[in-house]
């Protein structure tokens, strides 16, 4: 058996606390019967960490836990799903990060994060895995850790020769200044839209939000639009991934799906283009069963469905 493709990640962990409803959302000061609830590993680090292990990528992962009941919970399941736990930081006094997540009929989720003890994620414990962060070639980052560690861990990265692939969720007011040498910036589109204060996401806007981004420090842009695809930009133009065929019951996670498979396939040496392909056919199956990283797929079970997987032809955004 060969060597395992290496990913680094820092980033968050939560604790998916997922309601499902019917009909709709109770207004203010309104009770309503609720279908079902669940517990589950989440956060958008984790998740990508979990997938990336999943499809068999030897995974680093740095992030922080509380000192509460959820912390020894996410250690464990770290072990179980093959990732990498050394790197788990325990911070005193704070409690683990947790996610409020109500998923409506149609399987669209609406989140909250409460980060706790990943906001206490310091440069410092970037700098302590340092030596196995080297080993990986590509690093990928999100933003539910705080922003000085992010900025950090470019900038090591960088040292490293990691090539980093940044996701920017949830939105946050980002310093472009200090985003340097990314090679791939993987934002969706109503991050797209809050971070370039965009009007509105017709084509027109979507390729000039993407152009505006290739003018920076950052080679491939690629906007991941849930039932559209994504939409790849480069100094090569653009390329457009049609998704792929389901019956969707859960979205939550499928862009952390998304990221950990892609994250995976680049490692593996697929090219930028094949990588995206497996991943939209990786994140279209995870909505396919309910929950975060419970509806992520193993590499067997993805390679099966891959065989028969069929995709949409869908158009672009309308403008
Ligand atoms: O992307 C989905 C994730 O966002 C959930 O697992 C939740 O924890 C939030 O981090």
């Amino acid at each position: 058996m060969g060597k395992k493709p290496c990913i680094a990640m820092v980033g968050s962990n939560m604790m998916d606390l997922i309601t499902y409803y019917e009909d709709r959302f109770p207004h203010l000061g309104e009770t309503i019967i609720g279908r079902d609830f669940e517990i589950g590993f989440g956060g958008k680090g984790a998740n990508q960490a979990v997938a990336a292990a999943k499809l068999g990528g030897e995974v680093v992962l740095v992030t922080a836990v509380g000192d509460d009941l959820f912390g020894p919970l996410v250690r464990e399941n770290f072990v179980s799903q093959g990732v990498d736990p050394r790197y788990i930081k325990v911070v005193p006094g704070k409690t683990s990060g947790v996610a409020p997540i109500f998923v409506n009929p149609q399987g669209e989720n609406s989140i909250f994060i409460i980060p706790g003890a990943n906001w206490f994620l310091e440069p410092e414990d970037v700098d302590r895995a340092k030596n196995d962060l080297a080993r990986a070639s590509f690093l990928l980052l999100q933003l539910e850790i705080k922003l000085e560690t992010v900025y950090y861990t470019i900038h090591l990265a960088n040292t490293l020769g990691c090539k980093i692939i940044l996701n920017p969720a949830p939105a946050q007011k980002l310093d472009f200044e200090r985003l340097r040498k990314i090679f791939l910036f993987v934002p969706n589109e109503t991050e797209l839209q809050n971070l370039l204060h965009l009007p509105s996401l017709t084509e027109k806007d979507l390729k000039r939000g993407i152009e505006k981004l290739l003018s920076l420090d950052i080679d491939n842009v690629l906007v991941t639009l849930g039932a559209q695809g994504a939409l790849l930009g480069n100094k090569e133009g653009f390329r457009h991934f049609p998704p792929y065929k389901v019956k969707a019951v859960d979205t939550t996670g499928a862009g952390d799906a998304f990221l950990g498979s892609l994250a995976f396939y680049l490692a593996e040496g697929k090219s930028l283009e094949e990588a995206i392909d497996l991943a939209c056919g990786y994140a279209a199956l995870s909505t396919t069963k309910r929950g975060t990283q419970k509806s992520f797929a193993s590499r067997k079970d993805f390679e099966d469905w891959w065989q028969r997987a069929t995709r949409t032809t869908p158009s672009l955004l309308q403008g």
